[in-house]
Parts: C-alpha cells; sequence; structure tokens
C-alpha cells in the first residue's frame, strides 16, 4: 500500500534510510561485528577470483560491490551483465565463485547464467530481496536484502541495499581473511550515517523537484559524469533518468568525453557530474567546465567535503567507498520529479516489467 505516497517509487525512495537500519540490524551483532554465515565465508576463502554478475540496477549495484570486496578481501573480482555472460563466457580462474545479484531473484538472464554455473559445480551466492526465489533456491547460498517490497519498476531502495549488504559481505570476508583494514572498517556506524545522510537528501525534495523542472524539463537528453565510484553511479543515474522520464540519457566516464561523446554537447544539454572522490574531483570539475564552455547547463552533485560555491546539490559526506549509497538518492529523485513534472505514470513506464523473465 502506497498510503499517502502518489507513486510507490517516492515511497521507496523514502524508505532508505530505514533499509539501511534494517540492514544493519540483521548482520550486525552486539558488538558491531557482521554476522555473515561462515559457510559462506570459508567457501568465498577459497576462491581466487570473483565473479559478480547482474543485470540493469543489479548489475551497477555489483560495480560498487567489487570495489569493496577488492579492497576488504583482496580477491580480484569482475562485474558482468548476466545476458553478455551467458552466451559469451570469459576464460575463467581456477577456483571461481559467483554472486548473484537480482532484486527479484526471478530475471531469466541471471538465471542463465546460474544454470551453466551449478552444472559445473561452482559455488554460488545470491544476493536478493525475495526469499525463496528461483536465483535463491538454486544458488549454494543465499543473502536476503531485507529492502520490503519494491513495486515499482524502477530499482531504488533495492539497489542501495545491495551495496550494503556487499559492504557487509567485504567485511565479514575481509575480517575471516584477518585484514587489519576490514577489522579497523567501522561499516554499522557508517551506514548509521548513511541511513542519516539519505534521510537529509529525501527531506530536501523541493530543491530536487525545482531543479529537475528547470533543467530536466525540456531537454531530449542529458549526461551524467563521473570517474571510479562516480562514474558507476552516473550509468545507474542515466538509467533512471531514461526508464521513467524518457529523457535520452547517458553515463558517462569524465575523462572520455572528450575521446567523442562531447560533441554531441549543445546549448542547455544537461551534464550532471557526479563528485565525491577527492582524486579525481579536480579532473570531474575541469571536465564539466569544458562541456560548459559548449554550452552545457552543468549541474553538481558533491560530497560536502569537495563543495563549492556554486555547486548544485551537496550530500553529506561518508565513507568514501559507500558515497554511492548517498549520491544516487538525489539521481534517483530527479528522475522521480522529471517523469511526475511530463505526467507519465512514474511506477509504469512503456515497455517494461518489473521483473524480466524472457532472454
Ligand atoms: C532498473 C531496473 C532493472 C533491474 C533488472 C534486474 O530500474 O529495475 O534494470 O535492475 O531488470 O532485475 P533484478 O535485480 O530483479 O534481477
Amino acid at each position: 500500500d502506497k498510503g499517502a505516497y502518489p507513486y510507490y517509487m517516492l515511497k521507496e525512495v523514502d524508505e532508505q534510510p530505514a533499509v539501511m537500519r534494517r540492514i544493519v540490524s540483521e548482520y550486525f551483532d552486539q558488538a558491531g561485528n557482521p554476522s555473515v554465515d561462515e559457510a559462506i565465508l570459508a567457501e568465498m576463502a577459497k576462491a581466487d577470483h570473483i565473479y559478480i554478475i547482474g543485470a540493469g540496477t543489479s548489475y551497477h549495484a555489483g560495480l560498487v560491490g567489487a570495489r569493496l570486496l577488492e579492497k576488504y578481501a583482496h580477491i580480484p573480482t569482475s562485474v558482468n551483465i548476466s545476458s553478455e555472460f551467458a552466451y559469451d563466457r570469459p576464460l575463467l580462474s581456477q577456483k571461481p565463485f559467483f554472486i548473484f545479484l537480482s532484486q527479484s531473484g526471478e530475471t531469466a538472464d541471471s538465471r542463465q547464467v546460474l544454470v551453466d554455473v551449478n552444472e559445473h559445480q561452482w559455488p554460488s551466492l545470491t544476493l536478493t530481496n525475495v526469499d525463496k526465489s528461483t536465483l535463491s533456491r538454486e544458488a549454494t547460498f543465499t543473502m536476503l536484502l531485507y529492502a520490503g517490497p519494491e513495486i515499482a519498476v524502477a530499482s531504488t531502495k533495492a539497489y542501495t541495499a545491495q551495496i550494503a549488504v556487499e559492504a557487509v559481505l567485504a567485511k565479514a570476508l575481509g575480517m575471516y581473511l584477518a585484514d587489519d583494514q576490514a577489522q579497523a572498517f567501522d561499516l554499522r556506524a557508517q551506514l548509521g550515517a548513511v541511513a542519516n545522510g539519505m534521510q537529509a537528501i529525501t527531506d530536501s525534495k523541493e530543491d530536487l523537484e525545482a531543479i529537475a523542472a528547470r533543467f530536466l524539463s525540456k531537454p531530449r537528453n542529458a549526461f551524467y559524469i563521473g570517474r571510479g565510484l562516480d562514474w558507476t553511479v552516473s550509468i545507474e543515474a542515466a538509467l533512471k533518468l531514461k526508464e521513467i522520464s524518457y529523457v535520452q540519457a547517458e553515463g558517462f566516464a569524465s575523462g572520455e568525453l572528450k575521446h567523442g561523446t562531447i560533441a554531441l554537447i549543445e546549448e542547455g544539454t544537461p551534464v550532471i557530474g557526479i563528485i565525491t572522490q577527492d582524486r579525481t574531483a579536480g579532473l570531474t570539475r575541469s571536465n564539466l567546465e569544458e562541456t560548459q564552455a559548449r554550452g552545457a547547463n552543468a549541474i553538481t552533485i558533491v560530497a560536502r567535503h569537495l563543495a563549492q560555491d556554486n555547486d548544485t546539490i551537496v550530500i553529506p559526506d561518508v565513507d568514501a567507498d559507500l558515497t554511492p549509497l548517498l549520491s544516487v538518492v538525489p539521481a534517483q529523485l530527479l528522475a522521480y520529479y522529471t517523469s511526475l513534472g511530463k505526467g507519465l505514470d512514474v511506477d509504469k513506464p512503456r515497455n517494461l516489467a518489473k521483473s524480466v523473465t524472457v532472454m
């Protein structure tokens, strides 16, 4: 039931702080240590390579998870689009471990990969929002997202829940492997800070509605740009805008713009820079300025400690690897208000189904 909300999507965006807190209560013990089934950690510890498999938004969440797993567990991790992996399987390592990301647990493209994985008797873990879903039943292990039912076609809280659960897994596996950095990473406190930060962003809806109306309601195309983790959020942000507002949006590695795509920038093209990482903030800013010099309307989503006078949207500071949990939220709301402003059916965009059970 969406209660007083006009659309499920807005309700689900607003539920994200509560989902973060639920994940903390499900996956941490009294002492503040992550509690993950030891059988999962023991199996993962044997792997020489982790293959994350997902489609759409779940694939995007995997891009963030890979970074966390590599940082804390030191196991090389690649992220794969399920429909590609199913028909063009790359050369695998000797001891692969598979992580399936799927909100619904029913995506046919991802299941196709799992069938192959099971035929080879490779170990697997599904992160899903739906207990006893197909991908949960057929994988070796399951971890639930605890996001509550997601009804809107555009995935929001499942993306942030997937990243949070991946972070729990990365910390737990890192600790299991006796990594000092994993031990020192106070993820429980950080997820609490994330929940508060999400709340602050969802409390500023009016600003985001105004930005959407001013910059995104008319143009037929738009760009999100960033580097590293900010790039991974840029492709998720662009997907949200595309699927519910029908603006042709592209997420782009900002350093790549000058290698061709900048030709598309014209007067009034919205270019939204995501800037949360110390090492690349200056670079993304100068890429954004290059688009501005060609007529773009530059908009910024910036972590507070990097903010400057003219920034558009400033988000609270959290652990550098967890910034996607916050930077995506304004993008979800910009997509929502752009769709709403055009009078579209936000929850049920054309041509799309909630769960894609065909290949
Ligand atoms: C986008 C969206 C889709 C899904 C994709 C995978 O907002 O919802 O891209 O993420 O169809 O679905 P799941 O996660 O259920 O496997």
